[in-house]
C-alpha cells in the first residue's frame, strides 16, 4: 500500500472536546487509510473512546475537523457516522441473546417481503453470505446466538456491523471479554476484513495483540496524541514509553501530547 498516493479513509484533525473542566481530548489529530488497521493505545482515561465516539456521533465534538475520504463530513449523531460506513464493535457483546445469527444481523433493520412479511429465507440466506466471507467455519445458524461462544458472538456482531458496506470499523476492546482462542479469532475477522479494504480504529490495552494486528500505532495521554507510528518502526518497549512517560522514540511522529526534554 502507498500512502502518499491513497487518500485517507478517515482523518481527524484537531479534535477537542472538554467534559466540564476536563479536556477529554485536547487538539488530537489522526488518519486512517484503507485496509489499514490503526491501533490507538493509553492509559485508562487517556481519552480513547471520547476519540472514537466522536467519529461515531456518539459526541460532538468542541472543535476539529472529520474528513472522509478527503471531503469534510458532517457527524453530529451515530446516524450521520452510519451513512458514512462508520460501525462500532464494543466490548460488551451487543447481540441478542435468545434469537439466531441471521435475526441479529437484521436486528432494527429486517427485510420484508413484497406482502410484508418478515423475509425469512432472505434475510437467512444474506446471513450465510456475510458470516461465510467472516467466518467460513461457522454453521450455527439455527441457534440462539446465547449458545453459541464469545468468539462467535464476536462474529456475529461484527457481521451485523459491515452488513450494510461498513467501510470504517471502530473496535473498542473487541477482545476484552474474550480467552485466547476467541481472541485468536476475532483477529482472523480483523484480517479478513482489512484484505476486503476496511479501514479499522482498534482500541485495546493489549499491546501484544496490537503489535500482531495494526499496521500503525497511535499512543494517547491526558487526552493528547502522543505521536504515531508504523508498527515496524517501534518496539513494545518504546511504545510503554510513551504510554507511561509520554516519551516519542525516533521511529515515531511525535503529536502535541509528547513530552517535551
Ligand atoms: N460522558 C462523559 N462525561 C464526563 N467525563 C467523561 C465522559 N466521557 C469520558 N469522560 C472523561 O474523559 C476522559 C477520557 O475518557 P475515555 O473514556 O475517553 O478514556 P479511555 O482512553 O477510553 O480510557 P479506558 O482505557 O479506561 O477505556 C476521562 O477523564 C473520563 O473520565
Ligand atoms: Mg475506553
Amino acid at each position: 500500500m502507498n500512502q502518499q498516493i491513497t487518500t485517507p479513509l478517515v482523518e481527524l484533525e484537531d479534535i477537542s472536546i472538554a467534559f466540564g473542566g476536563i479536556r477529554a481530548v485536547d487538539g488530537a489529530s489522526i488518519d486512517l487509510y484503507p485496509g489499514e488497521v490503526v491501533g490507538l493505545l493509553g492509559h485508562n482515561g487517556a481519552g480513547k473512546s471520547t476519540l472514537i465516539k466522536i467519529l461515531s456521533g456518539a459526541y460532538k465534538r468542541d472543535s476539529g475537523e472529520i474528513r472522509i475520504d478527503g471531503q469534510d463530513a458532517t457527524i453530529n449523531n451515530p446516524r450521520d457516522a452510519k451513512a458514512y460506513g462508520i460501525e462500532t464493535i464494543y466490548q460488551t457483546l451487543a447481540v441478542a441473546d435468545n434469537v439466531d445469527a441471521a435475526a441479529n444481523l437484521f436486528l432494527g433493520r429486517e427485510l420484508t417481503t413484497a406482502l410484508g412479511t418478515l423475509d425469512d429465507v432472505a434475510m437467512e440466506a444474506k446471513a450465510r453470505e456475510v458470516m461465510g466471507r467472516l467466518n467460513p467455519n461457522f454453521r450455527r445458524f439455527k441457534e440462539p446466538v446465547k449458545a453459541l461462544s464469545g468468539g462467535q458472538r464476536q462474529s456475529v456482531a461484527i457481521a451485523r456491523a459491515i452488513l450494510f458496506n461498513a467501510r470504517i470499523l471502530i473496535m473498542d476492546e473487541p477482545t476484552a471479554a474474550l480467552g485466547p482462542q476467541e481472541t485468536a479469532q476475532v483477529g482472523d475477522l480483523i484480517k479478513q476484513l482489512k484484505s476486503e479494504g476496511i479501514g479499522i480504529f482498534l482500541i485495546s490495552h493489549d499491546i501484544h495483540d496490537v503489535f500482531d494486528l495494526a499496521d500503525r500505532v497511535c499512543v494517547m495521554k491526558n487526552g493528547q496524541v502522543v505521536g504515531t507510528a508504523k508498527t515496524s518502526d517501534v518496539t513494545k518497549d518504546e511504545v510503554l514509553g510513551m504510554i507511561i512517560m509520554g516519551k516519542c522514540p525516533p521511529g515515531a511522529t511525535p503529536g502535541p501530547g509528547a513530552m517535551r526534554i
